[in-house]
């Protein structure tokens, strides 16, 4: 059988992501409660690849081999021959000899399908400029701990159609709540992944609008890796689409703030609103080793439970 990728959301069923949300909590109240005593990857290995940046990233997946009795390799396409032009699916058929499964961050997302049809161990997407799946694997598993379901809620992303807003796409269809986006206008997600997702996403352009009445509201930031040098024309075209505490009044009562971080204070987020308690970005940020933990013991193991 060939192995199981996670490329995007929509490599898994939506009964196998709720699971994985369950199991996320469910690893998390072991490690609680009894430490890291379950080590089901002793001997197994997981090759990080970073082309970008990571803080939150690399310590989960690395932290999570090491408390599951495996271990993690660190590769930089700076120390690698990756970064001397070794042929992408060659690397993917050398890294497949050695160890369990591979897990990339990078630029292009045709790249890493790439990698991932000449690999016979699971590829999982790290973030590449399209998507960032496992950060909505921590997001949706930290906002079911605050309020149960999801399904049929209403969460907002506000700010840049990037990455993560495809995710939060890919996530809106396959775990079954609403998604209002909000961008500004020449920043929207790419249509054809909008499309795709039907009548669960609509597009409001003012955000005091999009908020009204929902139960989650998110945001990232204005310039994504690799887009630096766009940050000035991008303060000025995102104006206005600051989230702030006075702008998370106007939803539900009980509102929660997600971010993926980094956050940059000041400009997609108010000086303060990581302070607020509606903000549950620290939760969200440690619940990337839960869920993570959760997906590789999938990829490798299938269903435990
Ligand atoms: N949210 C996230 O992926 O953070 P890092 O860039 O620090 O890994
Ligand atoms: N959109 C951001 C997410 C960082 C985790 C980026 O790609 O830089």
């Amino acid at each position: 059988m060939s192995a199981r990728h996670f490329l995007t959301l929509l490599d898994l069923s939506a009964d196998e992501l709720a699971y994985l949300i369950q199991r996320g909590i469910t690893i998390k109240n072991g490690l609680k409660t009894h430490g890291p005593t379950y080590t089901p990857f002793s001997n197994r290995t997981l090759a990080m690849i970073f082309e970008k940046s990571s803080t939150r990233t690399r310590v989960s997946f690395e932290t999570a081999m090491a408390q599951f009795g495996g271990h993690a390799l660190f590769l930089s396409p700076r120390d690698t021959q990756l970064g001397r032009g070794e042929p992408i699916g060659d690397t993917a058929r050398v890294l497949s000899e050695m160890v369990d499964a591979v897990m990339i961050r990078t630029f292009s997302h045709a790249g890493l399908e790439e990698f991932a049809a000449a690999s016979t161990v699971p590829v999982i997407n790290a973030l590449t400029d399209d998507y960032h799946p496992c950060q909505l694997l921590a997001d949706v598993m930290t906002w079911t701990e605050c309020r149960g379901s999801v399904k049929g809620k209403t969460a907002v992303w506000i700010g840049d159609g990037n990455n993560m807003c495809h995710s939060w796409i890919n996530a809106a269809r396959q775990f079954g709540f609403n998604l209002r986006i909000c961008c500004p206008e020449g920043y929207d997600p790419r249509h054809d992944i909008l499309e795709a997702a039907g009548e669960c996403v609509t597009l409001v352009r003012d955000p005091a609008e999009a908020v009204k009445g929902a139960d989650l509201v998110t945001t990232d930031v204005w310039a994504s890796m690799g887009q630096e040098e766009e940050q000035a024309k991008r303060e000025k075209a995102f104006a206005g689409f600051q989230v702030t505490e006075a702008l998370l009044d106007l939803a539900a009562p009980d509102a929660i703030f997600l971010h993926c971080l980094p956050a940059h204070r000041g400009e997609e987020i108010s000086t303060t609103l990581l302070d607020d308690p509606r903000a549950v970005v620290w939760q969200e940020a440690g619940n990337r080793l839960h869920a993570q933990k959760a997906l590789i013991e999938f990829l490798l193991l299938g269903k435990v439970d």
